[in-house]
């Protein structure tokens, strides 16, 4: 029996006004015209609420930049489904976020790069910082739960303190201060983004005075693993707690696994979410701990980290199955350890997608 997922990332577009050198979405973009229609959202949506999911994440890319946004959150509310949009705050004016929790949005995650305008245009790769300000005084003019994600690499880990100063200036319940990922875009731009060991611990002192003094915002820190020897447990385990859906309807059991080769990830054009969630092979293949290899097989802390990040072990190894070589036990964690040391060096500039590399 395959315990139910409760969440669901509904990546609505790849379209995207920011250019963040550490982007998540795949390096092949799913094009405007291959994007689900509203009407398939819907069915998603009831097919998820069916399965048990209760809460979607409306993402991107830049889902604003939909123009049948309000139809696609108010199918996930007739289904029962709790809605948060995930936006870069571009595009969200108070008429667009009023039409929005007309439809039944619940609440807003928005993202900043950085706490000055500078560094988060730099790191965005667009002029965005007084758009973002703007949209968060319209969130919090609409009294909706407000959330802030900030991607934390080494061009802005000494500034946290000021960027949780300015999230809880600007009214955020939530800081999500999310270490970054190595895999997809931010491999290309690895070198420039890991963090030196000094700069986390450093970030981990700024977290606890805080925590010391202020009850909110709450502060969540997503723990970084290139320094630690430890591999977090990436999703919660592979097929265990939600489900991704692309723009154009590819299922998957994570948003980076697009790049992992050797997977046929299944569509929700073509199969029920139920069936896709429970019998395919995609989503079986790294579920629980019967497809471990190498030191995970017999570690007392396979039930606990899952054998680490699937998505990074391939990008690192071109082998999902392996250890994630954040792991200090796996037979290539010199893979991490490099580059976590190289990082004591001076950063090289950012790579950016290239603008209007799709349509
Ligand atoms: Fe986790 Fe595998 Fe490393 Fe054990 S060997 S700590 S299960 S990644
Ligand atoms: Fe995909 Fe970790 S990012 S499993």
């Amino acid at each position: 029996m395959i315990p139910a997922p409760w969440a669901l990332l509904a990546e609505v577009t790849h379209a995207c006004p920011l250019h963040c050198p550490y982007c998540s979405n795949p390096l092949e973009l799913v094009r405007r015209g291959a994007e689900l229609p509203a009407a398939d959202w819907a069915r998603v949506f009831a097919e998820a609420a069916g399965l048990g999911i209760v809460q979607a994440h409306v993402s991107g890319g830049e889902p604003l930049l939909r123009p049948d946004l309000a139809e696609i959150v108010a199918s996930a509310d007739r289904a029962g489904v709790y809605t948060q949009l995930v936006t870069s705050g571009v595009g969200l004016t108070a008429g667009r976020l009023d039409v929005l929790l007309d439809a039944g949005l619940n609440s807003v995650q928005l993202s900043l790069q950085d706490a000055r305008r500078p560094g988060s245009d730099l790191i965005a790769g667009r002029v965005s910082y007084d758009e973002k300000e703007r949209a968060a005084e319209v969130v919090r003019a609409a009294r909706v739960p407000f959330g802030l994600n900030v991607v934390l690499h080494r061009r802005n880990l000494d500034n946290l303190q000021e960027i949780i100063e300015v999230g809880s200036r600007w009214g955020a319940d939530r800081i999500e201060l999310a270490n970054a990922q190595f895999h997809g875009w931010a491999l290309h731009n690895r070198t420039a983004l890991m963090p030196a060991r000094a700069q986390l611990e450093r970030a981990k002192a700024v977290i606890a005075a805080w925590r010391a003094r202020h009850d909110r915002p709450e502060l969540v820190w997503v723990m970084p693993d290139h320094h630690e020897g430890v591999p977090k447990p990436c999703m919660g385990g592979w097929g265990a707690r939600s489900i991704t859906v692309g723009p154009d309807g590819t299922a998957l059991p994570c948003p980076a696994a697009y790049g992992i080769t050797g997977l046929a990830f299944p569509n929700v054009r073509d199969e029920p979410l139920a069936r896709i969630w429970s019998d395919s092979p995609a989503f079986n293949a790294y579920r629980g701990t019967g497809w471990m290899t190498g030191p995970c097989v017999e570690c007392p802390r396979r039930e606990t980290d899952f054998g680490g990040c699937r998505c990074q072990a391939h990008a690192l190894t071109g082998d999902a199955a392996r250890t994630d070589p954040a792991c200090a036990l796996s037979p290539d964690h010199h893979l991490v350890r490099e580059a976590a040391t190289a990082a004591d060096a001076p950063g090289p500039p950012f790579v950016y997608r290239r603008p209007g590399a799709f349509r």
